[in-house]
């Protein structure tokens, strides 16, 4: 079941504080992006990896490109939306399209393989894991409301749809000014369904600088 992946990776990485796109710096002795790429460049499925990076990473993404046979280069907005409509506009009109963040690099190909299935069935999917913690609603550090979380999901990626799907919400989006933290809100506000496929809590996306810790440890466990 092919499908093409945009990769958003134009981010400047300000929370994890280096100085310079967080996904340049060293995870297990290279780039984290590198981490993340691999994973689709090594997916017989995955037919084009639309990567979306920042012009001052230029130098970078031009010398690791020639290791890759599926990658196409575009480049990203001032906002995450901006920079995966951009790699909208790259991919090919049709079949099944993943929107995955740079920073997750711990994806598994089996969960790539049911995000393609469910979208195939239902047009629209997301990776998500049960909320383990209680969540509690804040406003000036006062407690509001203590959220029954038995029906909330934490939501990462991949992110996957039909491309008519994407395309129309972001062009929705684009129309009414609409900047949502993910894909599937966008598709959410066009009234598609969006069905979700349970995921792994080492899906982590790289943030803040403790992240990297969790990072180092979730290699070891894995080359164990
Ligand atoms: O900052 P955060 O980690 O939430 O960003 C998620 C992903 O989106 C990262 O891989 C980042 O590089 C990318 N991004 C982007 N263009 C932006 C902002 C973020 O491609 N303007």
């Amino acid at each position: 079941m092919n499908y093409q992946v945009i990769i958003p990776a134009a981010g400047s990485g300000k929370r994890m504080g280096a100085g310079y796109n967080k996904l340049l710096m060293n995870l297990a002795g290279r780039p984290i992006i590198l981490h993340t790429l691999d994973v689709f460049e090594t997916d017989p499925n995955c037919s084009r990896i639309i990567l979306v990076i920042h012009s001052a990473d230029e130098p970078f993404f031009t010398e690791i490109k020639s290791r890759y046979t599926k990658i196409y280069i575009v480049y990203g907005g001032n906002e995450r939306q901006y920079s995966v409509f951009n790699g909208l506009k790259a991919a090919e009109a049709e079949g099944i399209i993943l929107v995955h963040d740079g920073a997750r690099p711990f994806i598994r190909p089996e969960t790539i393989s049911r995000l393609v299935q469910s979208a195939r069935e239902c047009g629209a999917a997301i990776a998500a894991v049960p909320v383990k913690d209680t969540i509690k609603k804040v406003i000036d550090l006062e407690v509001i409301e203590t959220v029954d979380r038995s029906s909330l999901w934490q939501v990462q990626t991949p992110q996957a749809f039909r491309f008519s799907v994407l395309e129309s919400a972001h062009e929705q989006a684009q129309k009414e000014q609409y900047l949502g933290t993910d894909e599937a809100s966008l598709v959410e506000k066009i009234g598609h369904t969006v069905k979700i496929v349970e995921s792994d809590y080492d899906n982590i996306k790289l943030t803040t600088p403790e992240d990297l810790y969790f990072a180092e440890a979730i290699i070891k466990k894995r080359n164990r």
